[in-house]
C-alpha cells in the first residue's frame, strides 16, 4: 500500500546572487512493508531528498502527502510532532546520548513520541525491541562499551521503538564492516516487513541492495531510473 508520496518536489538553494537547483521534480513513493532504496553519486542530492521527505527541511515546491496530510505546507510544530511519532531514523553512525545507558536511550525516545503507555509497559516494550535486535543482554550498558554494529543495533531499536509508519535510514551501514552491514540490513529489511514500515534507504554500497525491494537511482537532482 502507498503510505508516503512525493510530488514535483524542488529544492532550490540560494547563495548569494546564485540559486542552485538541487532537486528538480522529484516523484517518489513509498509502500507499507518494503524497502526503498536511493543510490547515485555523491552530490546526487539523496540527502537532501531525505532530509525533505522527513520534514527536516522543507521543499522549495511539490507536495509530500502522508497519512492524507501535506507535510510541505505544515507548520514546523506540526511536522514535529509527527516526526517524534510517526517516523524513525538511522544515519551513519548510532549518535547515542553517551551518558545514558541503553535501556535510558529507548525510554526516552518514548518520552518525546509522547507515549501514553504506563511506564510499566514501556519497560516491556524496551525489552522486547532489544530482544529483537539481538541487544537484549547489554541494555544496562553505556554506549563507550559497544561495538560499532552493536551502537547501530541500539540506533536501529530507538528508531521503531515508537513503532513508526515511516523509517528514513542515510547510509546506515557507511561506518560498518561488510559483516556487520549485511546483519544490520537483514534486521532493516525484517523490522519493515514485521512492522509493515516503509523504509527509505540511501546508500553507497552495492552489495546492500539484495536487501531491498526496490531500487531508484539519483542523477544530479533528479531520478534517473527504478528497478525492483
Ligand atoms: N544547505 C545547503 N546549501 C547549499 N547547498 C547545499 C545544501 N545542502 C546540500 N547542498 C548541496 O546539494 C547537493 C546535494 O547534496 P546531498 O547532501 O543531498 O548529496 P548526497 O547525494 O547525499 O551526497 P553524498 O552521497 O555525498 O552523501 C550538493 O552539491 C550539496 O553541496
Ligand atoms: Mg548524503
Amino acid at each position: 500500500m502507498d503510505r508516503f508520496t512525493m510530488e514535483k518536489v524542488r529544492k532550490t538553494f540560494t547563495n548569494g546572487e546564485t540559486k542552485e537547483d538541487i532537486l528538480k521534480g522529484i516523484n517518489l513513493s513509498l509502500m507499507e512493508g518494503e524497502v526503498t532504496a536511493l543510490v547515485g553519486a555523491s552530490g546526487s542530492g539523496k540527502s537532501t531528498l531525505l532530509t525533505i521527505a522527513a520534514g527536516l527541511q522543507s521543499a522549495t515546491e511539490g507536495t509530500i502527502q502522508f497519512d492524507g496530510q501535506n507535510i510541505a505546507t505544515m507548520k514546523s510544530d506540526q511536522i514535529r510532532k509527527i516526526r517524534a511519532s510517526k517516523f524513525g531514523f538511522v544515519f551513519q553512525f548510532a549518535h547515542l546520548v553517551p551518558f545514558l545507558t541503553v535501556k535510558e536511550q529507548l525510554l526516552l525516545m518514548l518520552d518525546i513520541a509522547d507515549s501514553k503507555q504506563k511506564k510499566v509497559d514501556k519497560k516491556k516494550e524496551v525489552d522486547r525491541i532489544l530482544k529483537l535486535v539481538g541487544m537484549e543482554h547489554r541494555k544496562d550498558s553505556y554506549p563507550t562499551s559497544l561495538s560499532g554494529g552493536e551502537k547501530q543495533r541500539v540506533a536501529i531499536a530507538r528508531a521503531i521503538i515508537h513503532k513508526p509508519k515511516v523509517l528514513f535510514a542515510d547510509e546506515p551501514t557507511a561506518s560498518l564492516d561488510s559483516k556487520r552491514s549485511r546483519e544490520v540490513m537483514a534486521l532493516l529489511r525484517d523490522i519493515t516487513k514485521t512492522y509493515h514500515i516503509a523504509t527509505l534507504l540511501v546508500t553507497h554500497d552495492e552489495e546492500m541492495l539484495i536487501f531491498t525491494d526496490r531500487v531508484i537511482k539519483m542523477l544530479d537532482g533528479k531520478i534517473l531510473a527504478e528497478s525492483n
